[in-house]
C-alpha cells in the first residue's frame, strides 16, 4: 500500500485557491447547462475558455487517456461519461464531475442537479446524495479512520431508501488527480487508514435509487446503473486540519 501524501499549509492554501476557481466555474456551468435544449457538444470548448479566464487547467483531459475536460453523466449514468453530442432535456438529472490543475496541484469536485421540472424521487435523490456527502465530510478529523466516512455516507443514504455505489470510491488528491487512500462510500467505523492533518481527500458518494450495481458502457469509460435507475453524485476536496476539516472546493 503506498503512502498517503501529507500536504504543507502552503500547498493546501494553493489547493484552496484552485478549489475556489473550480467552485466558480462549476456554478457557471450549472447555470448554463440547466436548460432544456443545451447542446453538450460545445462544453469542452467552453470549459477551456473558462479555465483560461480563471488561470487554471482542466485536470481530466488526457488523464489515463480520458477524452474530455469534464464528466457529464445523465439520469442512470453514474460517472465518467463524456459530453459527446447529447442534448439536455427537461427532467434530466445531470451530474458534472470536474477537476482543475492550478500551480501544479489538483482539485476535484462534483455536483448533481435537475433540469426544469423533476420528479419528487429525483429531487429526493439529489438532496440525499448531497447530504450524504456532508455526513461523510463531517467525519473528517485527525485520528479518525477513513472508514468512518463511508460508514456515515452509507448509513444516511440507506436510511433514506437508496443504495451507494460500491465499485467506485473517493480518493486522496493534490499532487495527482488520484492518490491513496481509497475512500469507500460504505463500510465500518474504525476501519481503514487513520486521518492526519495535511491529508487532502476527495469525498464523493454516488447514490442510486435502485440497486448499487454498475455496468460499463462500450466506450470503456462510461459507468451507469445496472438496473437503469437514477444515480446522483456529489464531491468535494477536503483537507484534514488541526481539529477537523476544511472544504477546499468552495469559497
Ligand atoms: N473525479 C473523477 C474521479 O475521481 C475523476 C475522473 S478522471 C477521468 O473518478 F479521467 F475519469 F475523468
Ligand atoms: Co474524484
Amino acid at each position: 500500500m503506498s503512502k498517503i501524501i501529507i500536504k504543507t499549509d502552503e500547498e493546501i492554501e494553493i489547493i484552496h485557491e484552485g478549489g475556489r476557481k473550480l467552485a466558480r466555474i462549476m456554478e457557471i456551468l450549472k447555470e448554463e447547462i440547466s436548460r432544456p435544449g443545451y447542446l453538450t457538444k460545445g462544453l469542452d470548448k467552453r470549459i477551456n475558455e473558462l479555465c483560461e479566464k480563471f488561470d487554471a487547467k482542466p485536470a481530466f483531459m488526457g488523464y489515463r487517456g480520458y477524452p474530455a475536460t469534464v464528466c457529464l453523466s445523465i439520469n442512470d449514468e453514474i460517472v465518467h461519461c463524456t459530453p459527446g453530442d447529447r442534448i439536455i432535456k427537461e427532467g434530466d438529472l445531470v451530474s458534472l464531475d470536474f477537476g482543475l490543475r492550478y500551480k501544479n496541484l489538483y482539485t476535484d469536485s462534483a455536483i448533481s442537479f435537475g433540469v426544469g421540472k423533476m420528479t419528487p424521487l429525483a429531487d429526493k435523490l439529489i438532496k440525499v446524495t448531497e447530504a450524504s456527502m456532508y455526513k461523510g465530510i463531517d467525519q473528517v478529523r485527525p485520528n479518525g479512520h477513513i472508514g468512518d466516512i463511508g460508514q456515515a455516507v452509507q448509513r444516511y443514504a440507506e436510511a433514506n431508501g437508496f443504495s451507494v455505489v460500491r465499485d467506485l470510491t473517493g480518493h486522496g488528491v493534490g499532487k495527482q488527480v488520484h492518490e491513496p487512500p481509497q475512500i469507500l462510500n460504505y463500510g465500518r467505523e474504525g476501519t481503514g487508514p487513520i486521518m492526519k492533518k495535511g491529508m487532502v481527500l476527495a469525498i464523493e458518494p454516488m447514490v442510486n435509487v435502485g440497486d448499487w450495481r454498475i455496468k460499463q458502457g462500450i466506450d470503456g469509460w462510461s459507468i451507469m446503473t445496472a438496473d437503469g435507475e437514477l444515480s446522483a453524485h456529489f464531491e468535494h476536496t477536503v483537507a484534514v486540519t488541526d481539529d477537523g476539516y476544511e472544504i477546499l472546493t468552495k469559497e
